[in-house]
């Protein structure tokens, strides 16, 4: 809570009373109780699932690996990590490779046993594109952990420079991936129920809501689509 002047406490309380009773307030006027994911107040909802994921999933995220747009997840979740390797659109300190994922030539083929590609395949103009480069760098063996939206307010900050393209189904991602990987070598899991979804868009923290709610998955209301695909071990 920023408490550095009057005018900025007093804003600050507002926004607590009003997360506290979200579900009046929400309903009542047509913008969100707090902006940009509720990012400020706490953990979003879509980043509570994507954890949870990566958690189940963090035995894959070993040996060497590739993150999309920075290595937080990489060094968070993984265990015996030999390379990591940075892949972003925007030169940054940390970054091994600036480029687009759709066509990353620069990237050699076969290189990683995992690719943690949280919350961006969705930018690209063309993710068949994509997914083709995924299973060119991955090793034999080797995995990509991928989240995209489902129900989810358009990212500001990223539509102003790369472009907030697409919105996935467990349907689409299937699909979309079982092209390349074959369906043998892919499983998807949704995250999310009706509740998750309003106060995602309502900005209400994760800290907010209790996991037993949260944990509660309605594949109805598909928040987050998480895919884990396997290039065959004898590609
Ligand atoms: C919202 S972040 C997603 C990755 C981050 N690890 C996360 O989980 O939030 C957006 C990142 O996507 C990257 N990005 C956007 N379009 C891209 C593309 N076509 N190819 C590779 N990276 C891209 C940007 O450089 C930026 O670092």
């Amino acid at each position: 809570m920023d408490t550095s002047s009057p005018r900025k406490l007093l804003s600050a309380l507002r926004r607590a009373l009003r997360n506290r009773f979200y579900l009046c307030y929400g309903m009542r006027g047509t913008a969100p109780i707090n902006p940009a994911f509720g990012s400020a107040e706490g953990t979003p909802v879509d980043r509570y699932y994507i954890e949870r994921f990566l958690e189940r999933e963090r035995g894959l995220i070993a040996g060497a690996v590739l993150e999309i747009g920075d290595r937080g997840y990489t060094g968070r979740f993984g265990a015996g990590v030999t390379l990591s390797d940075v892949l972003s659109a925007a030169a940054d300190e940390g970054v091994t490779y600036v480029g687009d994922l759709a066509s990353c030539p620069e990237i050699p083929s076969d290189s990683y046993d995992c690719v943690v590609l949280t919350q961006t395949l969705h930018y690209l103009r063309d993710m068949g594109s994509g997914v083709a480069e995924l299973t060119r760098i991955l090793k034999p063996g080797g995995s990509v952990l991928c989240t995209v939206p489902g129900i989810s307010q358009i990212s500001r900050f990223d539509m102003d420079r790369w472009g907030d393209r697409w919105r996935l189904t467990s349907l689409s991602a299937n699909e979309l991936f079982s092209e390349r990987f074959g369906p043998e070598g892919v499983r998807v899991s949704t995250y999310g129920n009706a509740l998750a979804a309003v106060c995602f868009l309502q900005g209400v923290p994760a800290e907010r809501i209790s996991s037993r709610k949260l944990d509660r998955c309605e594949p109805d209301y598909q928040l987050i689509v998480a895919i884990v695909a396997t290039k065959a071990s004898d590609a």
